[in-house]
């Protein structure tokens, strides 16, 4: 036993040491067994049946029913793509691609007694996690979390705490807006203890990367202001046109990678959503250069840097009700025709190139040197400047 244990040991040290001091020009761009290849969606963004089978209206079914406006369309998602019905198709799209799933919205009534805010709502998600896990477990489900790096990601795999920048600066803006403590609220040393190191991975969403310039806080409380930064458009990169925040910056997506390894270690990090909004072509060029470009510098990451990133989940598998950009905009490997009461889904041209990711377990050479051109880094071009 105490062999096999030190064989394992070593074998465990070799590994990791092969990954993470490779050059460029040796990589290539294969990734290794056990890699995982997931592709995600959400209930509320494809099912419709919103007051089906006992369903009670969660908070999203309550902002599109009742506040116009707050939706760019003015869309609800009460009958979205009827995956609720057509899950069968869906599965099968997954399948067919060599991939497996999974997100979530808070039911109303529990936001009615504060949310997310509310202790209680600790108890209610453990409860079910576990029908979930239990019912689902075997399927792999994923769960995620939107990321502003340090909020979250400093009390759970840093000190147990929200960074020292952040406490400082949420308190003195308060101060200047009038208020007779921070927003923030304090962790307690017996919470700090509770949270930290509380992880099986690292769950990482990312989409794009912004410029920030430093920024005095405003006389309302404001979450932009709080980070004491505002943000600038990279406005020379290529972005969606139905998702106009959406900047294509593979360089932007290493670095972060290399960042959060620089400051949490070694930690198994887990891309839960990546992805690309077109405008409704199936022939969707855009999406495939992001994802394989994407994909690329993410290997760079793991090959040259040695981030160990164990899995890469492209958001999403078929069109759906993106939030507050209703059905305008395009995030599906699956086109889906929201107008046809049977909501066909065609396949795009980037499930074909996923389906060929996932066989082959290699990045096309394509968007290899596709990742190149879009080289250099995230500062404008000079020209832009003038
Ligand atoms: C690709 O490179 C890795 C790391 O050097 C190596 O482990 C793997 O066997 C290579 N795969 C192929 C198909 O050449
Ligand atoms: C919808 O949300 C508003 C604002 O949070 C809340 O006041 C209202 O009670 C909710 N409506 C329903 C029907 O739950
Ligand atoms: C959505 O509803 C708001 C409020 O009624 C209205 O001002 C706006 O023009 C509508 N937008 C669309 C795209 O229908
Ligand atoms: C969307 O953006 C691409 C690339 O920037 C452009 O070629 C295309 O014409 C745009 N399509 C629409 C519908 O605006
Ligand atoms: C979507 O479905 C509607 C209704 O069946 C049909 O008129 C329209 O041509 C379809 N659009 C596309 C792009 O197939």
């Amino acid at each position: 036993m105490a062999m096999c244990a030190l064989i394992a040991i070593l074998v465990l040290f070799l590994n990791r040491r092969v990954l993470g001091d490779q050059s460029e020009e040796n990589l290539n761009y294969t990734f290794p067994e056990g890699f995982m290849f997931g592709a995600a969606t959400s209930a509320y963004q494809i099912e419709g049946a919103w007051n089906v089978d006992g369903k009670g209206p969660s908070v999203w079914d309550n902002v599109s029913h009742n506040f116009p406006g707050y939706i760019i369309d003015n869309s609800t998602a009460d009958e979205a793509a009827l995956s609720y019905y057509l899950y069968k198709e869906d599965t099968k799209a997954l399948k067919d691609m060599g991939i497996t799933l999974f997100h979530w919205d808070t039911p109303q009534y529990l936001q009615d007694l504060g949310g997310w805010a509310n202790e209680f709502i600790v108890k209610v998600f453990v409860e079910y996690a576990r029908v979930v896990f239990k019912n689902f477990g075997d399927r792999r489900l994923m769960p995620t979390h939107d990321v502003k790096l340090g909020w979250f990601a400093e009390p759970i795999f840093g000190n147990g705490d929200f960074p020292e920048v952040m406490k400082k600066r949420v308190k003195d803006s308060s101060t200047k807006q009038g208020f007779p403590w921070s927003r923030l609220p304090e962790f307690s040393p017996e919470e700090r203890q509770l949270v930290k190191g509380t992880y099986d991975y690292f769950a990482l969403n990312h989409y794009t990367t912004n410029l920030v310039t430093p920024a005095q806080p405003k006389p309302q409380p404001s979450f932009l202001s709080d980070q004491g930064v505002q943000e600038l458009l990279p406005w020379w990169l290529p972005a969606s046109n139905t998702s106009k925040w959406l900047f294509v910056s593979p360089q932007g997506f290493r670095r972060l990678l290399r960042l959060i390894k620089q400051r949490y270690g070694d930690v198994q990090i887990c891309i839960t959503e990546n992805g690309f909004a077109d405008s409704g072509e199936l022939e969707d060029e855009m999406k495939m250069t992001y994802i394989g470009t994407y994909m690329t510098e993410m290997y760079k990451a793991m090959y040259i840097d040695g981030v160990n990133v164990i899995g890469y989940t492209v958001w999403s598998v078929i069109d759906n009700m993106e939030w507050r950009a209703g059905y305008t905009s395009k995030f599906g490997l699956y086109h889906v025709n929201f107008t046809d009461p049977a909501r066909p889904r065609i396949p795009k041209a980037s499930s074909y190139m996923m389906k060929e990711i996932t066989s082959t377990r290699k990045i096309p050479q394509k968007y290899v040197d596709l990742a190149a051109t879009f080289s250099l880094d995230i500062r404008p071009k000079k020209n832009d400047l003038s």
